[in-house]
């Protein structure tokens, strides 16, 4: 099913036979938990267990940012099943925007279990084809929503203790949601060694695409003149400003948004780190931008996953 952030796999998530089908066309490590989706506030309150405190804080965050790109994790109830939530006691929940997926949600009057529509370990898909590209075959059906309109997954908070935490950076920025529950987050979406991961996910290579990465952190100038010094026989995904220099050099220019424009980076780079595998290049670089407020914290974070680790930054 299409969503505003990114194609979901869905499948009745309170039906274990239906979830283990997911884990098992994805080919999806068995310890990482799925994400319900719910249609209206009222079907959250079966899946969780939580005080009137907790409640009042959902209350808030719902009534800001959903439906749309947030997930909250909270305690779970018994009704949800354990292949949900890889045996935990916490469950992630969230209420799409996308009408195709919250009238999916509705008719089928159960909460939809729904993670990424990529094979594990590749680039989300955020258009028709890349669902195709991975699944055609595997699965029985594929409603088209058109382009993703976020392009990136949800944000992951996790409500369960203090301070709240960032696990995953997405649509929401942390900024908004310390604005609307007036207390700060931290962000432990990006792994440290030997400090045990509290969203299994992270912990996966991830988005990657067939390709060596490379990727470049710097103000765009600078991460330019870096790459202009390459083997031009590399595809380069670029800022759309330096889109032209990089063409005249030779390289095959695949822009994917303004420097300064987070948000429109965040719609275009999954699907253009898909692209940019399709062209036959032997290696790949993206220009990064290393400011991370906003919708930049997302990409940063999914750019840097991507890349496997190998990044450049000047
Ligand atoms: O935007 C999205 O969230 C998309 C669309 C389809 O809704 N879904 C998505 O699902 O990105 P998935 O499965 O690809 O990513 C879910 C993330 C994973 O990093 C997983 O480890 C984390 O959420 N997660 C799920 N349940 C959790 C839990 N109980 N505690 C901590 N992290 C959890
Ligand atoms: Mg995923």
């Amino acid at each position: 099913m299409p969503t505003e952030t990114v194609y979901g796999l869905a499948a009745d998530g309170l039906n274990p036979a239906a979830v283990a089908d997911i884990y098992r066309v994805k080919g999806r490590p068995q310890d990482n938990p799925l994400i319900l989706h719910i249609a209206t506030l009222d079907m959250l309150y079966p899946l969780v267990v939580i005080d009137g405190e907790t409640d009042a804080l959902v209350r808030r965050l719902s009534a800001q940012f959903w439906p749309g790109p947030l997930t909250l994790v909270l305690p779970r109830s018994p009704r949800v099943p354990d292949i949900i939530t890889a045996g935990g006691p916490t469950v992630a929940i969230r209420m799409p925007s996308h009408e195709a997926a919250r009238r999916l949600i509705a008719l089928s009057g159960t909460p939809i279990a729904a993670p990424s529509a990529n094979l594990s370990g590749k680039p989300s898909p955020t258009l028709l084809r890349d669902v195709v590209d991975d699944l055609a075959g595997r699965i029985p059906v594929i409603l088209d929503g058109g382009e993703c309109a976020v392009g990136v997954e949800s944000t992951v908070i996790d409500l369960t203790h203090r301070p709240f935490a960032v696990l995953r950076p997405g649509g929401v920025s942390r900024e908004a949601l310390e604005d609307c529950l007036g207390e700060p987050f931290s962000d432990v979406s990006s792994p440290v060694k030997g400090v045990p991961v509290r969203s299994p996910g992270m912990k996966y290579k991830h988005y990657a695409p067939s390709t060596p990465l490379t990727a470049v952190c710097a103000e765009g100038s600078v991460s330019l003149s870096y790459i202009l010094q390459k083997p031009a026989d590399a595809a380069v995904i670029c800022f759309d400003e330096y889109a032209d220099n990089f063409a005249a050099a030779g390289f095959l220019a695949l822009p994917y948004g303004a420097e300064k424009d987070a948000a429109a980076q965040a719609k275009k780079l999954f699907s253009t780190l898909r692209k940019a595998d399709r062209t036959g290049a032997s290696h790949l670089y993206i220009q990064m931008s290393p400011d991370k407020s906003g919708c930049g914290a997302a990409v940063y974070n999914r750019a840097l996953r991507a890349c496997g680790g190998d990044i450049i930054t000047l």
